[in-house]
């Protein structure tokens, strides 16, 4: 089958979350099981547009409301990333380095669907399919059915993954004149609540959705930011389908970010050697067990809870724990977190920013990894700390859930019902009993105690296979249907 991926973020090109990785991942594993899978994104003006190789394959206009843009599609030459990559440049949109946050972000992300299909609307055959991920490309299952100019893609069959509901792309009516021409009559499919929605749009005309979970997909019919009510309708054709890792970038026997490389047999030492290099770049003890939390700064991941956890956690366990972030995103919860330093210096540190190197070392240093989301569709974080033989610390909702099995059911993980102060600080405590019973902690005296020991269940979370096999076929069945 031929896929097309349509998407904002891909890994290496462009990343702000678990989006980018999954699209960077998933159209290489269904190349290996033989199809022809390629990602088409806009041209960010990055680091990866200047390093590498392209050849224009097209040249053409695309017309927003009364302006017509000039578009060039440019693929990168050496197919080194496992598909085709096709980045889409639009002068006036894309000559930028940031992915979102921009006050056109609309008439951007417009600008590119439409360049897009008019270039498809070109081609000589039609591809199979066409996968659409998230709002930024959620109008396209609408175009392709309705609009005039794209008559000719009409019967191709569309598909959307939804990896966040909460973020929709909503524009008021106003800007109804930069979609293309179809027949008013059918206006109704693009709104929602009295605004133009994209992804109420895709939910309503693609022929399947997918959440990136199966607990994702239950729980968006109860809350998922106002759309509740139409994805319950919607709900016979949609599927829950869990994302997988890249196991060739998240292997940390091969991983070239890590200052030490380890395999299950050699865990404890591996993880000590990578412990002891990054507490001292970050003053931190090596002896004592490290937590981490890794990821946006945001209320959705319960970050603005961290500065209180932490406050209590470095409190009851004095000189017992140590702590390192890294992440960015709200104000605030920056400033509170950076506060803490002066509070605790020596016991917690935070990094402020996006960092993938750093992000792989704390992987392979942590005991564990704290995810208090509020909504999590899928959570790569902890497939990612899994493979590197952290022990994720996670609340029971979305992906997370369908992912993490607690110890004291058997499982491997420390799970807790609320992303509240009170219980990720309960859990933190377990996680300190389970880590100073099996692990001598510094000022601590260590009597090890029965029961499930720490390298043992690092030995296990490490041979999880969460790779992205079993997943691309699940894929390649529904474009099937
Ligand atoms: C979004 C979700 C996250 C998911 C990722 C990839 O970032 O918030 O839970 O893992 O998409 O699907």
């Amino acid at each position: 089958m031929e896929i097309i991926h349509l998407s904002a973020e891909c890994y290496p090109i462009a990343k702000v979350g678990g989006l980018g990785d999954v699209v960077g991942a998933l159209p290489k594993y269904q190349n290996k099981l033989g199809h022809v899978a390629k990602v088409v994104m806009p041209a960010y003006r990055n680091k990866f547009l200047i390093e590498n190789e392209f050849e224009v394959v097209y040249n053409g206009w695309c017309k927003l409301g009364f302006h017509d843009y000039s578009v060039n599609i440019l693929r990168e030459k050496t197919n080194k990333l496992g598909f085709d990559l096709y980045l889409v440049r639009i002068n006036n949109f894309f000559e930028r380095e940031l992915v979102y946050g921009y006050d056109d972000d609309t008439e951007r992300f417009l600008a590119y669907q439409v360049a897009v299909l008019d270039w498809i609307a070109q081609w000589e055959h039609r591809p199979d399919v066409i996968h659409c991920h998230d709002h930024h490309t959620g109008l396209v299952p609408f175009m392709t059915a309705y609009c005039h100019q794209f008559e000719k893609l009409r019967h191709i069959p569309s598909i959307l993954t939804i990896h966040n509901a909460q973020y929709q792309g909503q524009f008021g009516w106003d800007k109804l004149h930069y979609i293309p021409a179809f027949d008013l009559w059918k206006s109704g499919l693009l709104d929602w609540k009295g605004a133009i929605n994209p992804l109420a749009a895709a939910i309503k005309c693609a022929w399947r959705i997918t959440t990136v979970s199966p607990s994702y997909l239950e729980e968006i019919t109860v809350s998922a930011n106002g759309l509740e009510d139409l994805l319950a309708q919607e709900r016979g054709k949609s599927f829950g389908i869990l994302n997988g890792i890249d196991h060739d970038v998240w292997n940390p026997r091969t991983d070239p970010m890590l200052l030490k490389n380890y395999t299950v047999r050699g865990v404890d030492n591996g993880k000590k050697a990578n412990k002891v290099a990054l507490c001292e770049l970050f003053n931190l003890d090596p002896e004592r067990p490290l937590f981490t939390f890794i990821g946006r700064l945001v209320g959705e991941k319960g970050a603005d809870l961290l500065p209180e956890i932490f406050h209590n956690a470095l409190n009851q366990f004095k000189n017992q724990i140590s702590i390192l972030i890294l992440g960015s995103g709200e104000p605030e919860v920056e400033e509170r977190l950076t506060q803490l330093k002066l509070v605790f210096p020596g016991d917690y540190n935070v990094f402020l920013g996006y960092n993938e190197q750093l992000a792989h070392q704390i992987y392979a240093a942590a005991d564990f990894l704290l995810m208090p989301s509020r909504v999590e569709p899928c959570g790569l974080n902890q497939l990612y700390a899994l493979r590197y033989g952290t022990i994720p610390i996670v609340r029971r909702i979305g992906g997370l859930k369908d992912t993490v099995v607690d110890i004291g059911d058997g499982g491997f993980g420390i799970c807790h019902d609320q992303a509240s102060v009170t219980d990720v600080g309960h859990a933190i405590g377990r996680a300190f009993e389970l880590y100073s019973n099996s692990m001598p902690v510094a000022g601590k005296q260590h009597i090890p105690v029965e029961g499930k020991q720490v390298t043992e269940i690092r030995k296990y979370i490490m041979q999880l296979d969460h790779s992205w096999d079993k997943a691309a076929q699940q894929y390649i069945d529904i474009y099937q249907m």
